[in-house]
């Protein structure tokens, strides 16, 4: 821990979680509680809870839950000490330096040092554009209609014909070779020593949300090969979780997401106002930024090259956004290849024209399915009427299901009902309605988790948890029959010992708990035992008939578990003595709440 305890439990008290989740997702008040549609999974029903008492947010359908600090984590994938820096910020609590060890020191400076060189190089390019060697580069980039406005929003810039000037440049600025290397900007070779990776180019410098220049792309100035080369993937530049544009994107008002595939493409959208434009980095489009993307916009729209390949490409897409839950659409660029042809040649209405009309990512995937089957061959379009059965299969939901098969029956002339047919039959052969598969953080809820011993057993102990947060007045009760040990759970173990010590004075506080853990997973998992709970429970005796089974379940489990280990463990002996003593005066005790 880089703060000290007090200091983080400040800084979170003072940011009241109702207040800054809010400024997310928008909630109703329910009770005691407030609701909205989940951040981070698709749904339409809320099932998204924010408790004001227990300064905590929990959500019944995927389990994500935690403190305001887990869900800035969460939300704006910040670090632990990062989403501390910013709920300070918030606050305005000022912040002593964290201490760090020495190789977290040692990695965050080579960060920094690597966000400097970078951004040393972007200037260098950035002038030489504009100097009189930088002609070519003015002439090329002016030659694709690019505004100077333009040029200066995206700090296009250009790499020189001779093939070490920046590395001169960088070294007068005081920068070390290893560090220009680490950068991806030079490479050392036997014969030419130190020399520059790019030269004769013009420069995109790729920057990440924050606006930080985190690598390059740079593309001849005509046919050469090849047509852009990017800098390798360094310490600061994770292809797999950055985007072009994004850092203009975050904040555009645009209820969608473009998503293109090149530099090219984005710089033209935003010239021509779409400035939600954003292209994976010459790399395949990942679920990494999937995940990204989720949290700025609520559809993304694809506007893949109009050729066998962007089509393929955006076919990958599409089953990369279902994963996270992204709603896709697919923009038709014809007779065009790409965005910034288009836009050249049609203008941005047009383009706006075809975002509005763009296709709902199911039909667009039937469609392009047809192509591979002879539709004048009965056997051929049974084939095809059998894809699209299976692709239905992939809506959970029974109503969007029929909305959907209603709507391709009659796009492509189907029998409805028989094409309902051959949707049971398919899901009676595969075992139902395929689900689609979602990232394992967001299934690991409790509707998901399987009935096993060791699921049931730990699952009372999780009530129990909750139970004491919730009703911290049965504290009195538990502790004549229940100790931390009972807790056989190590990180169950862990939060009881730090919530029987604070009931003992009297406190209670379970957002504090969650931030004495770092890692947004583990902080998770202690948002759910607090969260576990026992459906309906009505009369004032089935309440305590639950409440003295679940204590009975935890001790019966804390017996086996340290009868097991008589023998090795040397406090088993005390606790088997004990626990039989409290499972027989349980018994035949009746516990009254
Ligand atoms: N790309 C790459 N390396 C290549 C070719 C392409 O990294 N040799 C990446 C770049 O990120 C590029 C994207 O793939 O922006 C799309 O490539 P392409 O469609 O060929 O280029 P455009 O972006 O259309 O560029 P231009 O309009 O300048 O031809
Ligand atoms: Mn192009």
């Amino acid at each position: 821990m880089y703060y000290p305890d007090e200091l983080i439990e400040e800084i979170r008290s003072r940011n009241d979680v109702v207040d800054i989740i809010s400024g997310y997702v928008r909630l109703q008040k329910k009770g005691n509680s407030y609701f909205g549609l989940c951040p981070f999974h698709n749904e339409k029903s809320p099932s998204f809870s924010v408790s004001p008492g227990k300064q905590m947010y929990y959500c019944f359908g995927c389990g994500a839950g935690g403190n305001v600090i887990t869900f800035l984590m969460k939300y704006e994938n910040m670090g632990f000490s990062e989403a501390i820096k910013s709920l300070a910020d918030r606050a305005g609590v000022s912040l002593p330096e964290p201490e760090y060890s020495e190789e977290m020191k040692r990695k965050e400076n080579k960060r920094q040092r690597l966000f400097a060189v970078n951004k040393e190089a972007a200037r260098y390019f950035y002038y030489q554009l504009r100097a009189p060697q930088g002609k070519p580069g003015l002439e090329y980039l002016s030659g694709r209609q690019l505004s100077e406005e333009t040029m200066k929003q995206f700090g296009l810039g250009f790499a020189n014909v001779t093939s070490n000037d920046l590395v001169q440049y960088l070294k007068s600025k005081g920068f070390e070779e290893q560090d220009i290397i680490d950068a991806g900007l030079a490479s050392m070779d036997e014969r030419y020593g130190l020399h520059d990776k790019f030269w004769n180019r013009v420069m995109f410098p790729i920057q990440d949300a924050n606006h930080r220049v985190i690598g390059f792309g740079g593309r001849v100035m005509g046919d050469g090969k090849p047509k852009y080369l990017n800098s390798p993937e360094t310490l600061i530049f994770d292809k797999s979780r950055n985007l072009y544009g994004l850092n203009f994107a975050r904040t555009s008002r645009a209820k969608n997401i473009i998503l293109c595939e090149g530099y090219m493409d984005v710089i033209a959208m935003h010239q021509a106002g779409f400035n939600q434009a954003v292209a994976s980095l010459g790399t395949a489009f990942t679920s990494g930024q999937a995940g990204l993307l989720r949290r700025y916009a609520d559809t993304v729209i694809l506007a893949y090259d109009s050729d066998g390949a962007g089509v393929n490409a955006a076919m990958r897409a599409i089953g990369i956004l279902k994963e996270v839950g992204l709603p896709g659409k697919v923009l038709d660029m014809k007779p065009y290849k790409d965005p910034d042809e288009f836009i050249k040649n049609l203008g941005k209405e047009a383009f706006q024209e075809r975002i509005d009309n763009a296709e709902n990512s199911f039909f667009f995937e039937i469609r392009i399915l047809q192509q591979s089957f002879d539709m004048d061959d009965p056997g051929s379009a049974t084939n095809f009427h059998r894809e699209i059965a299976k692709k239905l299969c992939q809506f959970e939901e029974e109503v969007e299901r029929n909305n959907y098969l209603q709507a391709v029956a009659k796009r492509f002339q189907i029998d409805p009902d028989s094409l309902k047919k051959l949707v049971v039959s398919y899901a009676a052969k595969t075992g139902g309605v395929k689900p689609i598969e979602r990232p394992k953080s967001l299934t690991a809820h409790e509707g998901q988790k399987k009935n096993t011993p060791e699921e049931n057993i730990k699952k009372s102990q999780r009530l129990l948890l909750t139970w004491l947060v919730e009703e911290p007045e049965t504290y009195g009760q538990i502790k004549k029959y229940i100790s931390t040990e009972d807790f056989t759970e190590e990180l169950y173990r862990k939060v009881a010992e730090i919530l029987f010590a604070s009931l003992e004075k009297g406190e209670m506080n379970p957002a504090s708990i969650i931030s004495m853990f770092e890692d947004e997973e583990t902080q998770q998992q202690v948002a759910e035992l607090f969260n576990t709970k026992v459906v309906s429970l009505n009369t004032k005796e089935e309440k305590e008939n639950a409440f003295h089974d679940i204590v009975y379940a935890v001790k019966k489990n804390s017996f086996e578990y340290y009868s097991a280990r008589l023998g090795t463990d040397l406090t088993a002996i005390d606790q088997v003595i004990q626990a039989k003593k409290a499972l027989e005066e349980l018994s035949k005790t009746h516990i009254s709440l």
